[in-house]
């Protein structure tokens, strides 16, 4: 893609742009150029050159000219993947070429027998194939048109599929320009797959756990599910990745599109993530069969999912000649991996109690190899799912890597049992407290209620310290379970209270991971207001809601104080989340510990909100009501916000702007009522704030 020529000049303009005071106009397609090329280092080769901020740095210089100089923004700045559409729908699209999918096999003979109908076919004796794994992902459909990138589909039914451009442009592996007419192609169909690495669907399902949502089975789910999100910015959260594999229509005649290895480099050569390095071009099936088996023993070593391999006529007339079927082409077949399975014998169960209290039963096994890892523990849930699958301890188990991530139990496998087998009973007081546990109707876990379970304690501090909560580096899981049963740790105010003299002398505490973590707690104290709500882990309250919630209060502890009623009117509260909230406000020793908190220096204060109250909406009020249909309500809110508007619950006397989208009900009636609250549409609001 650039030659080492364009590599130097590319890092020396970067470092020129990185320590320039001022980047003028005339820069901006340097500019460009450099962010391309960093973001082609980062998400093509996962070799990057730049550090993140460094990047950022750059990024917000071009922001900020783009503003200065809107009639220079071009459709493939590295700005203009950013979504605009909050709540885009998906318009069915038909595909320049049908997309086809591909016949299975499974073995040796099913390859012996693709290659022998291909022979006979093309009355070859030996075929040249181009072999490459087959991503285990959803499907996808990019046509580039005089170099730029004009619309990403979903592959659909494979006539027709859904226009996803905006969620496409999100991906940063995918560019959206390419050099194509350079290669006399004008318009030129591109099929790939979005797939999730395995590291990133891992993050995802925390999330998912965290949020108190069950994860997904497998990282194909993850990413088709990415990929028809309605708000293009939550795609760019999800880390989605790309595989392009298959030229489907080009216009031109550039020889490298001859052969699909060819295409494969030429696509790589022009910026595109391709299997250039994992394909292989080999001569004859029995080549073709060893390929295959080798490279299913190393699809661990890989950080993303294969589910087998794809094995192609690499020459495009030869594929033309062998045609296709109804449902897939001659020219091509999968070689499907073997499900990972294994049989173990379940030795033992163990309780684990997690921060909310629920009571994880978690099977013990004869370790075993399965796909790369060695399993020695799976979780099997909840009590009904130990009955339904009949499990006891001893008995011999087929377990699988579902999704090739996450192990499960498949089954028992009753006819090897002896009759030693002992029945599992599941506790009725907590492993680690012996509270007495409960089960609240219609759920199927158990829980401890008692929350100053140490078991309970703990994994709370642990969720505070986390990445997504107070984000304190160096802290991690493994210090916060040391520190609490060295005594040194017992709750949450406890760690802005540490006895680091203490710690420093514990084993492999030197003087620069004490001084590392004492800066990161120090730093903690600034967090934003969502994030200690986050943190502080009320049952239902995500991330989102954190965020929601912080924007609808001043002060943390005003909390203390909202009725349900107002906490219903809420986006994304419903019944569940309000008792929570309320119930979690309402225990003085939350109350006391939040007062602690303050006064060891955390953020407990919205600040965004103090600092706009002097906006030129200052002090009015204003309430939304209804579905709006350019914006989410709390986006809606927080720019009323920006302006130093105030948001209130209800429809009074008190309220001056109340703004209605669709399907508005009582809140407009009542306002109606109310011959000193405005009523505003959603385009009049707007208008407001732009005066
Ligand atoms: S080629 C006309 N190559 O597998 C042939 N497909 O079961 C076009 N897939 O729908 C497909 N990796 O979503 C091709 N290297 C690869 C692939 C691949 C994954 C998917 C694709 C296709 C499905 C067929």
């Amino acid at each position: 893609m650039y030659t080492s020529e364009q590599v130097k000049q590319l890092q020396h303009q970067t470092k020129a742009l990185l320590k320039a005071d001022m980047i003028s106009k005339n820069e901006m397609e340097s500019l460009r150029d450099v962010l391309r090329f960093h973001e082609y280092r980062y998400y093509v080769l996962n070799d990057p050159f730049l550090a993140d901020y460094e990047y950022d740095q750059l990024y917000q210089w071009l922001v900020k000219l783009e503003k200065a100089h809107p009639e220079l923004i071009t459709a493939d700045s590295p700005t203009q993947r950013v979504g605009t559409s909050l709540n885009q729908a998906f318009v069915t699209v038909p595909h320049l070429v049908p997309m086809l999918s591909l016949d299975n096999s499974y073995n040796a003979a099913d390859l012996l027998d693709f290659d022998r109908k291909a022979r006979e076919i093309t009355g070859l004796d030996s075929i040249e194939y181009c072999v490459e794994p087959k991503f285990d992902g959803a499907s996808i459909s990019l046509i580039y048109e005089n170099d730029l990138l004009t619309r990403g589909a979903t592959r659909g039914d494979g006539v027709e599929g859904e226009d996803i451009t905006q969620n496409i442009r999100q991906i940063r592996s995918i560019p959206l320009s390419a050099p194509f007419l350079a290669n006399g192609v004008r318009q030129i169909e591109i099929r790939g797959e979005i797939i999730l690495s395995k590291q990133s669907f891992e993050v995802y399902n925390e999330k998912l756990i965290d949020q108190g949502l069950s994860p997904l089975a497998n990282p194909r789910n993850a990413a088709s599910g990415s990929l028809r999100m309605k708000d293009p910015r939550e795609v760019a959260e999800r880390n989605l990745d790309a595989f392009l594999y298959h030229v489907s229509y080009h216009t031109g005649h550039p020889e490298a599109l001859n052969t699909h290895s060819g295409s494969l480099d030429l696509l790589w050569d022009l910026g595109f993530r391709t299997p250039k390095k994992e394909k292989k071009v080999l001569q004859g099936i029995d080549a073709v069969i060893a390929y295959c088996m080798d490279f299913e023993t190393k699809r661990d070593d890989l950080p993303y999912e294969i589910d087998g391999m794809v094995v192609k006529v690499n020459t495009i007339n030869l594929q033309d000649k062998l045609g296709m079927t109804s449902h897939h082409p001659r020219w091509a077949i999968a070689f499907k991996f073997k499900a990972r399975q294994a049989t173990t014998t379940l030795t033992g169960l163990e309780f684990q109690v997690g921060r909310t209290g629920a009571v994880t039963p978690v099977a013990k096994l004869e370790p075993v190899y399965l796909g790369g890892v060695t399993v020695s523990s799976i979780s099997v849930h909840n009590e009904e799912y130990i009955v339904q699958k009949d499990l006891k301890i001893g008995d011999t188990v087929l377990i699988e890597r579902a999704g090739d991530v996450i192990p499960q139990i498949v089954k028992v496998l009753p006819e090897l049992r002896t009759g030693e087998e002992e029945p599992i009973i599941f506790p009725k007081t907590c492993p680690v407290c012996g509270n007495d546990l409960f089960k609240e109707e219609g759920e199927a876990v158990w829980r401890c209620i008692n929350i100053e379970c140490e078991a309970q304690v703990m994994e709370r501090i642990i969720h505070f310290v986390s990445k997504d909560a107070m984000d304190i580096k160096n802290f991690g899981e493994a210090n916060v379970r040391r520190f609490y049963e060295q005594g040194l740790l017992k709750d949450i105010p406890g760690i802005y209270q540490l006895d680091y003299e203490k710690i420093g002398g514990l084993e492999g505490f030197g003087k620069k991971s004490l001084d590392n973590l004492q800066t990161a707690i120090e730093a903690s104290k600034q967090q934003p207001l969502y994030r200690l709500i986050y943190g502080l882990g009320i049952r239902f309250v995500g991330e989102t809601t954190a965020k929601t919630l912080a924007n609808s209060v001043n002060h943390i502890l005003d909390f203390a104080n909202k009725t349900e009623e107002e906490l219903l009117a809420l986006e994304d509260v419903g019944t569940k989340v309000a008792k929570s909230i309320q119930g979690f406000f309402h225990n003085p020793s939350n109350i006391e510990m939040l007062k602690q908190l303050e006064g060891q220096g955390l953020q407990l204060i919205n600040q965004k909100k103090e600092a706009v109250a002097a906006g030129s909406l200052s002090g009015q009020t204003f309430l939304f009501t209804g579905t709006l249909g350019k914006m989410k309500r709390s986006e809606a809110e927080a720019m009323a916000e920006a302006h130093g508007g105030v948001i209130v619950s209800g429809v009074s006397s008190k309220l001056n702007y109340l703004v209605v989208g669709e399907d508005a009900g009582s809140k407009l009636e009542k306002a109606k009522k109310i011959n000193t609250v405005k009523i505003l549409t959603e385009d009049e609001f707007l208008a407001l704030l732009a005066d």
